[in-house]
């Protein structure tokens, strides 16, 4: 049987945020969602989240999981007493439980794997991951032998200079034999810099400490402020872009941009400067992304170029061209060899091939047919104050500068809108459209 236990009831103090520490995002995910990812595979049977500071506010950000069980922790006094409050949750059961810092993100599930494993095979009472780290600052320090049976842990806090010489670090990760731990946990003191309870106090209480040294350090690097957070955003945005430039995607200056992990690329994408990529985004060989653009949740075909513009959540065609200074809003869909041009904002709207709406517009809540060309300034106006309403322009329509079209409203296909119209009602194929008040000229008296 395996039970795993994430401590994230601390307040995280030296992050100085309103926001929980747990809760921090780490290249746009929470830490804590990481860390419950690291477990996804190991079929445990009991997932559970030891919550205190802003409790509620961490419970419902996980409202997504369904096998979590949330085990309250009040106040908190320390990663032992966490510990201590599952002592009733846990009554029947037997096995191995595996504690994860919440702060602790970037740990492979592979990782976990391992030292479940050598857990069970030397039949150690506790076995935690640890790290030999240039700079150890900030963790406790691993007194063990040649062998790898542990002494203590001290934290740094506690640790005379000697002692903080030392580089081996606990990672704050354990997998314990549950009933043994158990057997301990109510001996634990606070007689220490900190008065508070500390878990890393059980290792010198139980009959077979070990620790199982990982490769990588920054797989158990821990996050308590914003400087480590940022080291660690810093390590998994240059690992996605070495892996992306190995596919076959150029940045011009890597350093400048952001990825999100769910983001896919074909060949031959050249990533200009200060171009980020978020959430869920798929996008086709030869795509010319930047310099400047912000793209989220979006699916680009082959060949899109998009230079300092914005996406999000649409979908966009092969051979668009999007910018400079456009944003395409959700629920939008683009299809191929349409071009949206400068200071261009659409919403909501599916614009068919081969259509252009090149300058200073805005087209909302719209279905527009194919090879349209939509004048520079034109407006679909579709909100009346209360409702959003529907504009539909049929294939092969023009519509003049400035035109406004006062939605709902139909346009047939082959029609033509005269600069400057405000049309408020449908029109029917193949027609002219003006509306626009006589130009009155007068000679001045002098
Ligand atoms: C802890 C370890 C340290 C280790 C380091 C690794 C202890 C005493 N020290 O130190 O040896 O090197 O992690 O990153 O365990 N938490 C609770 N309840 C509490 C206090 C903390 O749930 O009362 C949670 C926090 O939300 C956090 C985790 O426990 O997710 C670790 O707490 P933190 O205060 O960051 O411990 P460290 O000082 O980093
Ligand atoms: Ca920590």
């Amino acid at each position: 049987m395996l039970a795993i236990a994430i401590l994230a009831a601390g307040k995280g103090t030296r992050m100085k945020s309103a926001l929980p520490k747990v809760l921090q995002p780490l290249a746009g995910k929470p830490l804590i969602d990481r860390v419950l990812s690291s477990t996804q595979r190991l079929n445990p049977n009991h997932r559970l989240i030891i919550v205190g500071h802003q409790s509620k506010v961490v419970e419902e950000s996980l409202q997504n999981y369904q096998d979590l069980e949330f085990v309250l922790q009040q106040p908190q006094n320390g990663t032992g007493h966490a510990i201590q409050q599952l002592i009733p949750k846990l009554k029947e059961f037997k096995g191995e439980l595996l504690v994860l810092n919440g702060d602790v993100p970037l740990l492979k599930e592979t990782t976990l794997s391992s030292l479940l494993k050598f857990h069970k095979e030397s039949n150690a009472s506790v076995t935690f991951l640890s790290a030999n780290l240039d700079s150890p600052t900030g963790y406790g320090r691993v007194f063990a032998n040649k062998s790898g049976l542990v002494k203590e842990i001290i934290e740094e806090k506690d640790c005379n200079y000697e002692q903080q010489q030392n580089k081996l670090i606990n990672a704050g990760i354990y997998c314990f034999d549950w009933q043994q731990l158990s057997d301990v946990l109510n001996l634990l003191s606070n007689q220490n810099s900190q008065k508070e309870i500390y878990l890393t106090d059980t290792i010198s209480l139980l009959r077979k400490s070990l620790h199982f040294e990982v490769d990588d350090p920054y797989e158990i690097k821990g996050i308590n402020d914003r400087y480590q957070l940022y080291e660690c955003e810093k390590h998994i945005q240059e690992k996605l872009k070495y892996f992306w430039m190995g596919k076959g995607v150029s940045f011009i200056d890597p350093i400048s941009c952001t990825l999100s992990e769910d983001s896919f690329f074909g060949t031959d994408v050249i990533i200009e400067p200060q171009t980020h990529l978020r959430g869920k985004c798929i996008i086709g060989n030869g795509c010319h992304l930047g310099p400047g653009s912000l793209i989220t949740n979006s699916t680009l075909a082959d060949n899109v170029s998009a230079i300092h513009s914005i996406i999000n959540e649409a979908m966009i065609g092969e051979n668009v061209s999007i910018g400079p200074f456009a944003q395409i809003r959700p629920e939008s869909n683009i299809c191929k060899n349409s071009k949206i041009g400068n200071f261009v904002e659409i919403k909501k709207s599916f614009i068919s091939e081969g259509t252009k709406v090149n300058h200073l517009s805005y087209v909302g809540d719209s279905t527009l047919g194919k090879n349209i060309n939509i004048g520079a300034g034109t407006i679909t106006a579709n909100f009346d104050g209360k409702n959003k309403h529907r504009t539909i322009i049929g294939d092969y329509s023009k519509t003049g500068a400035n035109s406004v079209l006062i939605a709902p409203i139909k346009i047939g296909s082959n029609v033509t809108i005269g600069a400057g119209s405000t049309i408020s009602k449908d029109i029917p194929e193949k027609s002219l459209a003006v509306e626009r008040s006589k130009t009155i000229i007068r000679t001045k008296r002098d």
